[in-house]
């Protein structure tokens, strides 16, 4: 079974000012994948800490992917993209391509998110937007593929000549 962990980057959900609407619907959307939601949590927008809990949920909890929501924007704290780069071995550049490819035919403003995916070790990372409204439109465009993308990884996957 795939394994996720959800992180929250919100200085306000941190400190409990703001319910995170997007991690819940994140983890209800994997889990209707048969996906486990392993971990969640919120932590501030703080590039070390966003680091930290990325590393904490690909080496130590060994999720098959993680799901961030917020901070990929252009605020002077959105820095969930460069947490994730600096924590990636290899780029995904397809994933964030595909969720702008399908989200710009919904609102112009979706080239406005920064958002980046990578692989450390066998965990696939992606960004997802902040709003519950715009992680719908982008899990929507890659969900259907990531399945596959982590049975590559972890080598389970024989051949990619299948369609599915
Ligand atoms: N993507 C989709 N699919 N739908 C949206 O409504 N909003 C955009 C963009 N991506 C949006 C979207 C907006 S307005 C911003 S500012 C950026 O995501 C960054 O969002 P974040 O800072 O919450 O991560």
């Amino acid at each position: 079974m795939i394994t996720v962990g959800i992180i929250t980057a919100s200085d306000k959900g941190a400190a409990g000012e703001r319910e995170d609407r997007s991690g819940a619907l994140i983890a209800e959307l994997a889990a209707g994948m048969g996906w486990e939601v392993r971990a969640a949590d919120i932590v501030p927008d703080d590039l070390d800490a966003l680091k930290a809990r990325m590393i904490h949920y690909a080496d130590t909890l060994a999720v098959n992917i993680i799901f961030t929501t917020g901070g990929t924007g252009f605020s002077p704290r959105d820095v969930t993209p460069e947490a994730t780069l600096a924590v990636t071995e290899r780029l995904v550049p397809g994933i964030p391509e595909a969720m702008r490819l399908e989200s710009l035919k919904v609102t112009p403003r979706a080239m406005l998110s920064r958002a980046a995916a990578g692989i450390r070790g066998r965990t696939l990372i992606i960004n997802l937007p902040g709003s519950p409204k715009a992680a719908r439109e982008c899990l929507k465009a890659i969900l259907p593929s990531l399945a596959h993308g982590v049975e590559i990884l972890t080598g389970g996957a024989g051949e990619c000549g299948s369609e599915s």
